[in-house]
């Protein structure tokens, strides 16, 4: 959606706050010993608490309010019983609906004392993510964000992912254009003042390589490797790109 009203504008910042408050709920839970699917209930709930419908809830039939992406488990890892306990990685990815608008946003949350190297790895994707930022500016195109994305986060020995992409948003939670974790600067859709955006590195400590499990929904690296993912739902603007989900 190319977001030119205040009505739009609005909208979209409305919708980010309740993702946002949404993930910290989700932070303040995780913890050895809860499952998966009780984060996926404290998330619901809270969207619920603003009026807003958790989007992913339905989607192509997807079951749950949230997908919880534990270590090796890239994206869209459906909440169960299993408990996350210490040294683990999980990642949590939210979308709400609140008065026709969607935003969408992820992190990555370490349990308890993790390993160093995974603590960088979750670092990296939040970097990587500002550092796509600094080229989201009116007048570029999506290569741009998506080359400078790649290079940071290759420079730092991590694998990025390829088969998923971040995404256009607005009225709906995925819109045009696709917005790759890879790819040329000075190619791609170009990017207009208004242009709503989902930016989403999802990187691993190995290659970039992974897999859908039978479930049809589980991403998971090929190759065993941990994985990170960090996305915020932004506003292009004709200076800095307004951050809604932060
Ligand atoms: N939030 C995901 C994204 O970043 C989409 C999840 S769709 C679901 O695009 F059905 F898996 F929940
Ligand atoms: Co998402
Ligand atoms: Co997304």
């Amino acid at each position: 959606m190319i977001a030119t009203s205040d009505k739009d504008r609005e909208g979209m910042r409305a919708a980010g706050k309740v993702v946002k408050a949404a993930l910290e709920a989700a932070e303040k839970f995780v913890k050895p010993g809860v499952t998966t699917l009780e984060i996926d209930a404290v998330v619901e709930e809270t969207i619920r608490s603003y009026g807003a419908i958790p989007s992913s809830k339905g989607f192509h039939g997807y079951p749950n309010a949230s997908c919880i992406s534990v270590n090796d488990v890239v994206v869209h890892g459906i909440p169960n019983l299993s408990v996350v306990k210490e040294g683990d990685i999980v990642s949590v990815d939210i979308t709400a609906l609140l008065n026709g608008y969607q935003s969408d946003a992820a992190r990555t949350f370490a349990v308890g004392e993790c390993d160093e190297a995974d603590l960088k790895l979750i670092a990296a994707a939040k970097d990587a993510f500002f550092v796509g930022m600094e080229h989201a500016r009116s007048g570029n195109r999506v290569g741009d964000i998506s080359s400078a994305i790649q290079l940071y986060s290759e420079l730092h020995g991590y694998g990025v992912v390829r088969a998923l992409t971040g995404h256009g948003i607005g009225k709906n939670m995925h819109e045009y254009p696709e917005v790759p974790n890879f790819g040329k600067k000075h190619t791609g859709a170009p990017l207009k003042v208004g242009l709503c955006l989902a930016v989403e590195p999802m990187i691993t400590r190995g290659s970039w390589q992974v897999h859908t499990e039978r479930d049809g929904w589980t991403v998971r690296t090929n190759d065993g490797s941990k994985a990170a993912h960090y996305e915020n739902t932004v506003i292009i603007t004709d200076g800095e790109p307004e951050i809604l989900t932060l």
